[in-house]
């Protein structure tokens, strides 16, 4: 098989056929490719790649608002809402602080989250709890994924001394983390209880749908370690509830 070719701007590099896999290239035809040639080049490719899943999320975070049935649920997303739009404006300065264009390039992994997340919203949910609980889920995969990326992109500022990017950054990445975790307080103290009344049987033996949200620990970007997504304790409520009637 003939390897395909990837076309940058100034730069043209043969791609071999499992890349052009992984790149969705089907056939032989010319793709645009950034040319990577040291750090600060990724760090900048990272930081663009962020602009354009920050800006998705401008755009996201006010439908999920308006989709949430708990208002401690709405509140927390407009909050989250006021800090994404000023992560747009510390990202133009990053990158403007690295002499570079603040442009955007896409991203498709928030493209992705976000399009589950709306696909999630059109779904028929019997309590607004249980919406709640879908809407949470996706915000909280999103944060996520800003929380690899910003830990990320902030281990290369550090390793390349630059300070005014660690200085703008460092509080977008504390505030996605108060974020994530708001939303696992909202969840587990109220959202995610009230989801888990109608639950009459697979409940808290490990086959309910609680096991699919349910504890686990996610490694974000370069070697932090947090608790995943919410839900641990609507099952581990039931255990605790089951194991106190013996
Ligand atoms: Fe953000």
């Amino acid at each position: 098989m003939e390897p395909c070719r990837a076309e940058g701007d100034s730069d043209v590099r043969t791609v071999r056929p499992l890349e052009c896999n992984l790149l969705g290239v089907t056939g032989g035809g010319p793709i645009p490719m950034p040319s990577i040639d040291s750090l600060q080049t990724l760090l900048t490719n990272d930081l663009r790649d962020l602009l354009d899943a920050e800006n998705r999320l401008t755009k996201a975070l006010p439908k999920l608002a308006k989709a949430a049935a708990h208002d401690d649920l709405r509140t927390a997303l407009e909050d989250h809402l006021d800090e994404t739009e000023e992560h747009v404006n510390r990202l133009h300065q990053a990158l403007e602080a690295l002499g570079e264009a603040p442009k955007a390039k896409p991203c498709p992994a928030m493209k992705g989250i976000v399009e589950e997340s709306s696909e999630h919203l059109q779904d028929d949910y019997d309590e607004p709890s249980l919406k709640d609980a879908a809407i949470i889920a996706g915000a909280q995969k999103s944060e996520h994924y800003e929380i690899a990326s910003y830990g990320t992109v902030l281990a290369y500022a550090k390793l390349l001394g630059l300070n005014e990017v660690i200085t703008l950054l460092r509080p977008t990445l504390d505030e996605e983390k108060a974020a994530d975790s708001k939303l696992t307080q909202i969840a587990e103290q109220i959202v995610n209880v009230e989801a888990s009344a109608g639950d009459t049987s697979g409940a808290g033996n490990g086959k309910g749908s609680g096991r699919a949200q349910g504890n686990r620990v996610a490694r974000a970007g370069n070697g932090q370690v947090r608790t995943g997504t919410n839900g641990r304790s609507a099952n581990a409520r039931r255990r605790s509830k089951r194991g106190s009637r013996r």
